[in-house]
């Protein structure tokens, strides 16, 4: 087959709705139509184009279907139809159609023609579940339904949905019961009773109705439940007649009867008790027990001569009659003689008791031998009981020995029972013929003093009474007399403070305890007991003291002083305030605060620092008296302490030279020019209200107007005066300004202040008016120097050095525009110097201060 031809695929891509599912009604377009049932082999044939169209014939899609080009033949394709899957939703009832589309006839008509696909039965019912369980009461009417709660699917369609169901391996006890639905139920045919058999397995079984049916299968489990439909019965084996010898003994086991109820659990349960007719004789000589159903003796038989005796014992259960049956007991005369048992001690004893040691390695205590007229065939002596002790045979007597060493503090008396072993008609019976041997233990000290606790743990407040009992010590020993007389004592490392009493245990403390100076004891006891050679053991008593508030908080000084600068930002840090509380806890959580005072400084209690609150001056004061209280914040009540503060304020240059003298830019003084040279013509007097040298004032003359004279005046950077230095000629008459620059010497940057000082030189000694000053100011002044903080502010060491790179970032900046700018200004200086006259420039020297601007000019 050639299918999927690129030719082909082109019209694959152009039509998208090839398969189209409809209902047949729908199709419109003919006659033409074919159905093949599904799941068929590639090549069968399904129709033929060739009786309605004429070739060429070609498919649109050959997925499912193969078209003969020539004859229009349709064939299946190796792509399988499955109805089931094409149709999902077709199942009920309806046809699966499929639109084909093809080209058809020398005109390449297009044409579409329905393909139905056939169901087939192809698919087996299913049921859910593999298993399914019942539970059914044995007591059910024959008749009651149980749904099963589980059906099969089938995928196919039409007649093959209809499922039958039918049971397998029911035996005829369950039947099957299908409602519409389908609902499929159970119903018990016959009677159940869950004592003959208590579950059932059956097959049920689904099949659809194909002509090839298919089938699924569930496996169902019935399990018959209990009710109380049994009564006890005696069990056959259950015994009639028992024979005793007449010297049995009391609680020797004469008889058991068993009965039985078929049902389960509770429903089974049985009591076993005595009939009230039993005679008085036997109801004294017998017990029964009610649940395992044993027949004792109550006492020692002692009897000469047979006796019978008829016990009727009832089994009783739960909501039943009891069920009784027969035991007769039939007592044989004791044996004539009961043979004698002859006794050598070994170990020493007193009226047959021996006194052993405890611990001892096993050891002979006695020879037995049986003696007496009687028959001793077939006669042996045992040990009745679980005793530590043996008997070995050895030459036909009985060497009776300590199994295994004994152990005082356990059992302290043993009482060893030999009876004698002799065959009887029903095995074997025993009979007892010797008063008991009596072993008393000797106790030995070999058990250590035992504390309860391999440590104690103690607490106490400090400033305990002295004295005081802190603890009972116990140590209990399991020897008795004096190998178990415990005493008490201290050791040798454990601190003298403490004591104990050596016969009580109790632990005291001789002194008052103090956490401060110590905060845990570790006190060891030892117990010795009173034996030969004395045993003892040790503990460890820890005792922790308790804080209580019994230290006030402690200043590192009485006084503290501290200097701070003037103008520190608020709250910076003035001093650290050293305070401490030897107490614990709360008791010694410290507050500080400060007292009476003004809120210009307070506590911070997280660092224990002084801050100030608002900044300082020193020039509106200079010294601060403070008073700290320090309190704890202990139980019952706080403690305090005082501390003096005094706060210094060291001065900053934050003030700048006031000018007193001349008291005015305008200020004019009239120089005579007859004034002889050196003559003090006037002083400039400025004050700084900073101390030391923040206050050191100097005056230098900055710019004279006019500039280009040679001026006859000086002026004395210390002292402000102002002199005659020559004799004043003609071309010195007129005004002189002098623009004075004040500064002082303050640390980090001086401060500055100007002052124009106007001198008039004229003969007329009129007094001189000035109306207004140079125009423009001869220079500019350096900028006045930048708020760089004085106080340290408070801030981790990261902040600092991150202000430090900050600072020297910008200084580094700062410094390299400075450099351009000053390059730039001397370069436009020098060219300025070089065409004015060099007089403004020689004055350049004159000035010491940084100046960085071009010098006045009047053009
Ligand atoms: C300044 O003048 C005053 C008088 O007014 C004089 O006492 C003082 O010595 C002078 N100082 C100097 C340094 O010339
Ligand atoms: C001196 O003062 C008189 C009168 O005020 C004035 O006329 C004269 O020009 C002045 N001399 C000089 C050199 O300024
Ligand atoms: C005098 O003039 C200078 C410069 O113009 C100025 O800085 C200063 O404050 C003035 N002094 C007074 C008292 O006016």
């Amino acid at each position: 087959m050639d299918h999927g031809t690129p030719d082909n695929m082109n019209w694959a891509g152009l039509l998208q709705n090839v398969l189209v599912m409809v209902n047949l009604r729908q199709i419109t377009c003919g006659s033409v139509w074919f159905s093949i049932p599904e799941e068929q082999e590639a090549g069968v044939r399904v129709g033929s184009l060739g009786k309605d169209f004429s070739p060429p014939y070609q498919l649109l899609t050959q997925e499912y279907l193969w078209l003969d080009k020539n004859t229009g033949d349709l064939y299946t394709t190796e792509q399988k139809m499955d109805r089931e899957e094409l149709c999902p939703e077709e199942t009920k009832a309806k046809e699966c159609i499929i639109i084909h589309n093809a080209i058809v006839g020398p005109s390449a008509d297009l044409i579409q023609f329905p393909v139905a696909i056939e169901d087939i039965n192809d698919n087996a019912p299913l049921f859910e579940n593999s298993d399914i369980f019942l539970n059914v009461s044995e007591d059910v009417a024959v008749g009651t339904s149980f749904l099963i709660d589980d059906q099969a699917q089938d995928k196919d369609t039409g007649s093959s949905r209809e499922l039958q169901y039918h049971l397998q391996d029911s035996d005829g006890i369950f039947s099957l019961k299908v409602e519409k639905g389908p609902v499929i139920m159970l119903v018990v045919q016959t009677a159940l009773d869950r004592e003959i058999q208590d579950s059932y397995q059956m097959i049920l079984v689904a099949t659809d109705s194909g002509p090839n049916p298919l089938s699924a299968t569930l496996n169902v489990t019935v399990k018959v439940t209990d009710v109380n439909d049994n009564c006890p019965r005696f069990v056959s084996e259950s015994p009639a007649c028992v024979i005793v010898p007449g010297d049995s003994y009391r609680d020797m086991v004469v008889a058991q009867v068993r009965a039985e109820d078929l049902d389960l659990g509770p429903n089974a349960a049985i009591t076993y008790s005595l009939s009230p007719k039993v005679s008085e004789r036997a109801k004294k000589l017998f017990s029964l027990d009610s649940h395992t159903g044993h027949i004792r003796l109550t006492q020692d038989l002692q009897s000469d001569s047979s006796e019978e005796l008829v016990l009727k014992v009832l089994a009783s259960g739960h909501h039943c009659p009891p069920a009784d049956t027969w035991v007769t007991v039939s007592v044989l005369p004791m044996a004539s003689k009961a043979p004698a048992i002859k006794i050598r001690f070994i170990a020493e004893h007193q009226n047959q008791t021996i006194v052993l040691p405890e611990n001892q390695p096993p050891t002979v205590l006695a020879l037995l031998e049986l003696g007496g007229e009687s028959d001793l065939k077939g006669m042996s002596l045992i040990i009745e009981g679980e005793v530590p002790f043996s008997l070995n045979t050895q030459n036909g007597k009985y060497l009776l020995s300590t199994s295994k060493s004994l152990d005082y503090e356990m059992k302290s008396e043993y009482h060893i029972s030999v009876v004698v072993r002799r065959p009887s008609a029903e095995g074997f019976v025993t009979t007892r013929s010797l008063p008991a041997i009596k072993v008393r233990v000797l106790d030995v000290n070999d058990n250590y003093p035992h504390f309860l606790q391999s440590h104690y743990e103690l607490q106490v407040e400090e400033n305990n009474q002295p004295g005081m009992a802190l603890l009972w010590m116990k140590a209990s020993d399991a020897d008795s007399g004096d190998n178990g007389r415990v005493t008490y004592r201290l050791g040798k490392h454990t601190s003298t403070i403490f004591r104990i009493n050596s016969l009580t245990g109790q632990l005291s403390v001789s002194a008052s305890l103090d956490r401060e100076q110590q905060d845990m004891h570790t006190v060891t006891v030892s117990a010795r007991d009173s034996g030969s050679p004395s045993l003892d053991s040790m503990t460890t008593v820890s005792i922790h003291i308790f804080d209580q508030n019994d230290n006030a908080p402690v200043f590192r000084t009485p006084h503290f002083i501290f200097f701070i600068p003037e103008n520190v930002p608020p709250l910076a840090q003035v001093g650290r305030i050293g305070v401490t509380d030897p107490d614990v806890g709360e008791n010694g959580n410290i507050e500080v605060h400060v007292i009476d005072s003004s809120g210009k400084f307070v506590i911070d209690n997280v660092q224990k620092s002084l801050r100030c609150t608002t900044s300082v001056d020193r020039e509106m004061k200079d010294q601060y008296e403070l008073q700290l209280l320090a309190s704890d914040n202990g139980h019952p009540s706080p403690l305090t302490s005082t501390a003096k503060v005094t706060i210094f304020v060291e001065d900053v240059n934050d003030n700048q030279p006031k000018v007193i003298l001349p008291n005015s830019n305008l200020s004019c003084l009239t120089v005579s020019p007859a004034t002889t040279a050196g003559t003090m013509v006037m002083k400039i007097y400025a004050i700084d209200e900073d101390s030391g040298p923040n206050s050191d004032i100097t005056y230098i003359i900055a710019a004279r107007e006019p500039a280009h004279k040679h001026s006859p005046f000086r002026l004395d950077s210390r002292s402000g005066n102002i002199t005659l230095v020559q004799h004043l000629l003609g071309e010195d008459l007129g005004m002189h300004h002098l623009f004075i620059v004040v500064s002082d010497k303050g640390k980090p940057a001086p401060l500055h202040t100007t002052v124009w000082v106007n001198l008039l030189v004229n003969e007329t000694m009129e007094p001189c008016h000035l109306d207004s000053l140079p125009k423009s100011l001869p220079y500019r002044l350096a900028p006045p120097p930048s708020e760089a903080p004085i106080c340290r502010t408070e801030g981790g060491p990261a902040s600092y050095t991150q202000l430090i790179l900050l600072v020297g970032l910008g200084m580094m900046l700062a410094s390299i525009c400075l450099s351009v700018i000053t390059a730039v200004l001397y370069l436009k200086q020098k060219k300025r110097c070089l065409q004015q006259n060099k007089k403004g420039c020689a004055e350049d020297n004159e000035i010491p201060l940084r100046l960085k601007a071009k010098y006045y000019s009047d053009e």
